[in-house]
């Protein structure tokens, strides 16, 4: 066996599968968008056999752009977005609704009663989240009030509920696995973090039939076996890892105080706090880093809703300009002595804020701004909201949180917004060789676990620095453009929290 190992990573806006190499490399690539469903404002959905269609294709892809076959991979690994719900049915496995995505905001309502119930602390204290819709128990609740016949049918143990994770597992056993690993579980808020079981106060607080819940497994373990009709062979499914967990493995945060950062769809900070959860007073999520040979390991996460988004927005909605990769030489060349500051709360607000209602705001326009300003405010915009995490995260941490970032996600191939972020924290920021962190961490459980490839130690020494930045900007001028930002926030946030 040559230790290739098959990442599947099912993100926000489009599905990845990697096949790496017994050396960590990239041996094949298969990449599809999907579309994302806009039903009304605030609303996000995916449907779930598109979700589907698109990871088997890009299996495929990648299994022949590596000129491999099934028998080659000695297991899977599968991370992806995490939080966004799907329930289907046991008997079919069609999907009574499409998913609701994490960006979505329909139970803003019900989060809010059920912070004026009193609930918030109960759910702090067991799940480590906040109350926000951000978070996968307010939209199964959703699911069952709204689709007719749910909740009976959840009720008779006809449905089952999953994240990605859990929906794509079932679907590749073909209907014989119903399980999802301790990371995509801790998101849903019913799971008790330090119990490590789904917790039945919370399932009775949000109306949650136990019987539509997954099994909870480490991120390495067996999962099962593909589906012959998929690919042939059968190939064992020994990781998961919901994608911001993968990373911090991809990235080899294994000891505590190291933390990542990953610009995607959205941006999410991960400080590994060790084999004891730490508490956040400073609104942070208390999550779990990863679970491993039954330990866990316990994270801060510093969750942005929109990073890579705001991009995004430029490209496709205002369309100034055609590919995202413009975005760094257009902020070099945007006007310094004018201050335009975008706040992106496109979909609410989320850590340190946690203001659901909130949305996007655009200050200090002028007769001269234009693309290159709007290219730098949203690029700024990332940096700033990094800068609010880390803040918080050195609050929060009484260890010795390490000052510098090992980043990832597409954004992080601009040079110029990499320097800014390096400026903006007043800390090194460092890139490494091999991007694709995510994946990689999803193929490292899943190597592992299988014998192929190395424990913890022999795979961090496969860390590389491709470039480290270091701050340059002048204090004056950071506290100046934080003060703006600072500014720009308690301007945009909604008068409800
Ligand atoms: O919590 C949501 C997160 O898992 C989505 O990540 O990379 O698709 O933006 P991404």
């Amino acid at each position: 066996m040559a230790g290739y190992v098959l990442a599947i990573d099912q993100g926000t806006t489009s599905s990845r599968a990697i096949v790496f190499d017994g050396a960590f490399r990239i041996a094949g690539v298969g990449q599809q968008e999907f579309p994302q469903l806009f039903p009304r404002s605030g609303w996000v959905e995916h449907d779930p056999e598109a979700i589907w269609a698109s990871v088997v294709d890009t299996c495929r892809a990648a299994l022949a752009k590596a000129s491999l076959s099934a028998s080659d991979i000695a297991a899977i690994g599968i991370t992806n977005q995490r939080e966004t719900a799907v329930i289907w049915d046991r008997a079919t496995g069609a999907p009574i609704h499409n998913a609701i995505v994490w960006q979505d905001r329909r139970t803003a309502d019900l989060c809010r009663r059920l912070v004026e119930e009193g609930a918030a602390e109960t759910i702090a204290a067991k799940t480590g989240l906040v109350v926000d819709p951000y978070f996968s128990a307010t939209k199964i609740a959703w699911l069952l009030d709204n689709v007719p016949g749910a909740r009976r049918r959840a009720e008779a143990g006809e449905l089952a509920f999953g994240t990605v994770d859990s929906f794509l597992l079932w679907r590749l056993t073909g209907g014989r696995v119903h399980a999802t690993d301790a990371t995509n579980a801790c998101r849903t808020m019913l799971f008790d973090i330090e119990a490590n079981e789904w917790d039945e106060e919370l399932l009775r607080l949000l109306g949650v039939p136990r019987a539509l819940l997954p099994e909870v497994k480490d991120c390495a373990a067996e999962f099962g076996t593909t589906d012959p009709a998929l690919f042939g062979t059968p190939i064992p499914i020994l990781g998961m890892a919901g994608d911001q967990h993968a990373a911090t493995l991809g990235q080899a945060c294994f000891t505590p105080g190291m933390t990542k950062s990953t610009y995607g769809t959205g941006c999410f900070a991960v400080l590994n706090t060790g084999t004891t959860r730490c508490h956040s007073k400073n609104r942070l999520l208390s999550t779990i880093a990863y679970r491993l040979d039954g330990v866990t390991t316990y994270a801060l996460e510093g969750s942005i809703f929109i990073a890579g988004a705001a991009v995004q927005w430029l490209r496709d909605g205002l369309k100034l300009m055609e590919r995202a990769e413009q975005s760094g030489p257009m902020a070099a060349s945007a006007d310094e002595a004018q201050d335009v500051v975008l706040v992106p709360a496109f979909v609410g607000l989320g850590a340190p804020h946690w203001d659901a209602e909130a949305r996007g705001a655009i200050y200090g326009l002028t007769r001269n701004s234009g693309p290159n300003e709007f290219a730098r405010a949203a690029l700024e915009a990332v940096c700033f909201q990094t800068a609010d995490l880390l803040d918080a995260m050195r609050r929060d941490w009484r260890g010795e949180a390490s000052m510098v970032l090992r980043v990832d996600g597409g954004m992080v191939a601009s040079d110029w917004t990499m320097q800014r972020l390096a400026d903006i924290l007043a800390a090194p920021v460092d890139r490494p060789v091999v991007l694709e962190t995510t994946a990689l961490g999803a193929a490292w459980l899943a190597g592992h676990k299988a014998g192929v490839w190395p424990g913890r130690e022999g795979f961090a020494a496969s860390w590389h620095l491709e470039r480290r930045f270091e701050p340059q900007m002048s204090p004056v001028e950071r506290g100046r453009k934080l003060g703006a930002w600072a500014d720009a926030v308690r301007r945009t946030r909604s008068t409800h929290s």
